[in-house]
């Protein structure tokens, strides 16, 4: 990974997101300490370019690239010159020339970080990209069931809403299928392409979220995207809530340890109710908290490399 940057989770092997994955177990006690700075990446700069909202990654990513000790500029599509016409490759390219170490990028077309990466040396870290991937998502949905699940072969993973419009929802498909999780979609039918059961016999789909939840050990509900499609033809709240909005009642057909997660931004009353979001086997907020240390772990690999002093593990405050 060492230079390359993360564009996808789909390219990757089990090996490296192995690799990823334990360098951020590495990191994940640093987060409930105090003094939790360190200078991994001292002297480093990282550029943090968002095209689209964004509340967790941003913040996330910025929060690990400061503990990392390196420095962080931030900018967003609104306020910068693309409100002024310049192209995506020309402001690009003039950051690149100011020398950044990295820049983690989202943007609301798939494909675009990618088509940056054929013509920058600078890696770029992929926070996002239209319906195609969000490889940071996927790694923290990983620590966060491996913190409750010994292994990810052989769980079965449910993962219902938007699934066509959903990034989270195919860097998760790569991720779990590369270590042997199956995984169910299920959502309207319009919005669970029938292709997806063509990638690997572990992959099925449904329309009924009841067959969805028994028996699953991973129930993952993800946001109705309405910003990439057409307003008019979303359902309202309380139509979706009756069909596909998760509740208590469900969960009895779950596994009795099924953890319920989602990569937020979460509506409460249309895709899950209160009462599932703030239940004890909730893992939400644990996935923010995870976020932090699989960002600060990528960075790491990315920009300290492999063979790098692993960083001295703090003293416990
Ligand atoms: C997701 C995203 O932006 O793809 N959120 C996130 O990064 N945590 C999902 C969403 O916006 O619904």
């Amino acid at each position: 990974m060492r230079g390359k940057g993360l564009l996808g989770i789909e390219p990757l092997t089990a090996e490296e997101i192995q690799k990823i994955l334990d360098r951020a177990r590495f990191y994940q006690p640093l987060q409930a300490r105090t003094g939790r700075k360190l200078d991994t990446l001292r002297g480093r700069t990282i550029i943090h370019l968002f095209y689209e909202s964004s509340t967790r990654t941003r913040t996330s990513f910025e929060i690990a690239a400061k503990r990392l000790g390196a420095d962080t500029v931030t900018l967003s599509a609104k306020g910068s010159s693309v409100d002024k016409g310049e192209s995506l490759l020309d402001t690009l390219n003039t950051l690149a020339a100011m020398r950044p170490d990295a820049i983690v990028m989202r943007h609301s077309a798939s494909g675009a970080p990618h088509f940056l990466a054929r013509y920058l040396e600078t890696p770029i870290l992929n926070a996002g990209d239209g319906t195609h991937e969000h490889p940071t998502q996927a790694l923290l949905d990983a620590l966060t069931i491996l913190d409750h699940k010994p292994s990810l072969a052989g769980l079965r993973v449910a993962i219902i809403g938007d699934i066509a419009h959903s990034r989270v929802a195919r860097s998760n498909l790569h991720l779990l299928t590369k270590f042997g999780a199956s995984v169910v979609f299920c959502g309207p039918p319009p919005l669970v392409p029938r292709e997806l059961e063509c990638f690997s016999p572990n992959v099925t789909r449904t329309f009924r979220m009841e067959e969805a939840i028994t028996d699953a050990d991973v129930i993952m509900m993800l946001r109705v995207q309405f910003e990439r499609q057409n307003p008019h033809r979303v359902p309202s709240a309380s139509e979706y809530f009756r069909f596909y909005g998760l509740r208590l009642e469900h969960l009895r057909a779950a596994r009795p340890d099924a953890i319920v997660m989602h990569p937020g931004p979460i509506n409460r009353g249309r895709e899950i109710s209160s009462e599932v979001a703030d239940f004890p086997r909730s893992a939400i907020l644990n996935q923010v908290e995870n976020g932090i240390a699989v960002r600060m772990a990528v960075l790491d690999l990315l920009l300290a490399g492999e063979s790098a002093k692993p960083p001295e593990r703090p003293p416990a405050s």
